[in-house]
């Protein structure tokens, strides 16, 4: 007789692994702190405080159709987004988020034990999917003020014979901003450069939508996570090299944008001048976050060009000082249990009111603890 053991054979590198830890919603912390949904104040993913524009809404209140499969190939968001970045709709390819576009671009170009090169501390993605695509990591790491070591991506990139290079801009978690030139560099390495610009929207930069359009080596994703207060629907995109597009229709999976966040990222677009005031405001709290948390006795910022600052923690364990913004004020922020940044936060930026809160909280802190 086979035993249970011989028919199930889990991959022994997913059986050994560690899972990720993402975020939890509104209501599980809620639950978790055994408080109202509405006294819970949740800084700790970068989401939009103020929620999709109220077109997005009243696009997904009149949603039709649902019984219908969506347009595998998205040609109306496509051609939308082709105004809203400036890059023909040909190049564009959207998905449920960018996570989903890491993947694809994953199995698109990974070959078992080819190398992707990665540059933490960065977004946690790049380095957790790798393996799942049967990649070999190897991570070179910012330098102390969070800024790319070019000379070492180079390096590793060559000796790796990597495929892939991943880097982020404005990078999460820090915020800081990958110069054009330092992209131009990068993209002379014989690999392909996927630059996520997640937070672009909040930075004020240029986007290098374009120049991937025109390259062979460069891709740019997107979300609308962030600036178009989507996340809860999953959608994102990418804008990819001619050469690159024919191979990821092949293999995409035909209906990954569901008709919901369809609807809403084309409502999105419709009413920019109503997200790009939520940005505004949004910019505004990142701008306060970075001059008041500076005030903080225990609290050292570093500078951000995104909607999160991230900050040194030091005199207090970072650990307790978010167990004790959550447990005794309701209040959520992100630590990292990493090494190089177990003394550290990150902070979104929220409404005026939930950053009121924030700060009045880290006073009491440290009142308490002086
Ligand atoms: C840098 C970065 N890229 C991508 C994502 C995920 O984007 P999406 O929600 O579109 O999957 C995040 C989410 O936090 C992020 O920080």
């Amino acid at each position: 007789m086979t035993r249970t053991r011989d028919k199930v054979r889990i991959r022994p590198d997913i059986a050994a692994m560690d899972a990720y830890t993402p975020t939890a919603s509104l209501e599980v912390f809620a639950a978790q702190l055994r408080r109202p949904v509405e006294q819970v104040i949740k800084l700790d993913a970068n989401e939009n405080p103020y929620g999709p524009s109220a077109a997005a809404r009243a696009a997904l209140a009149s949603l039709d159709a649902i019984n219908i499969y969506p347009d595998p190939e998205a040609r109306i968001l496509r051609s939308m987004l082709a105004d809203y970045t400036g890059v023909d709709a040909s190049h564009i390819l959207v998905g449920a988020g960018a996570d989903e576009l890491i993947e694809l671009i994953l199995q698109t170009f990974i070959e078992p034990g080819d190398a992707i090169v990665n540059t933490p501390p960065t977004f946690g993605m790049y380095g957790f999917d790798a393996p799942l695509y049967f990649a070999r990591v190897e991570n070179v790491e910012r330098r102390a003020d969070f800024s790319l070591d070019v000379d070492a991506i180079e390096a590793a990139a060559h000796a790796t014979e990597a495929k892939l290079l991943f880097v982020c801009s404005p990078n999460n978690p820090d915020g800081s901003l990958i110069a054009p030139e330092t992209v131009e560099r990068l993209l002379d390495l014989p690999l392909v450069v996927v630059l996520d610009e997640a937070y672009i929207e909040f930075s004020g930069a240029e986007s290098l939508a374009q120049r991937a359009a025109a390259s062979d080596n460069l891709i740019v994703l997107r979300t609308f996570s962030k600036w178009a207060g989507l996340a809860g629907l999953r959608a994102g995109y990418g804008i990819f090299p001619a050469g690159l597009m024919p191979h990821l229709w092949k293999i995409k999976q035909p209906y990954n944008l569901n008709v919901a966040a369809d609807a809403a990222a084309r409502a999105s677009l419709a009413d920019l001048p109503a997200l790009r005031a939520n940005v505004e405001r949004i910019v505004a709290q990142r701008e306060r976050l970075e001059r008041e948390l500076a005030a903080v006795p225990f609290l050292a910022p570093y500078p951000s060009h995104s909607n999160f600052v991230l900050c040194r923690v030091a005199g207090l364990e970072a650990a307790n000082l978010k167990r004790r913004l959550a447990g005794e004020f309701g209040i959520l922020i992100r630590h990292y249990n990493t090494p190089r940044l177990r003394d550290h936060v990150r902070i979104s930026a929220g409404t005026p009111d939930q950053i009121d809160a924030l700060l009045a909280a880290l006073h009491t802190i440290g009142g308490n603890h002086d």
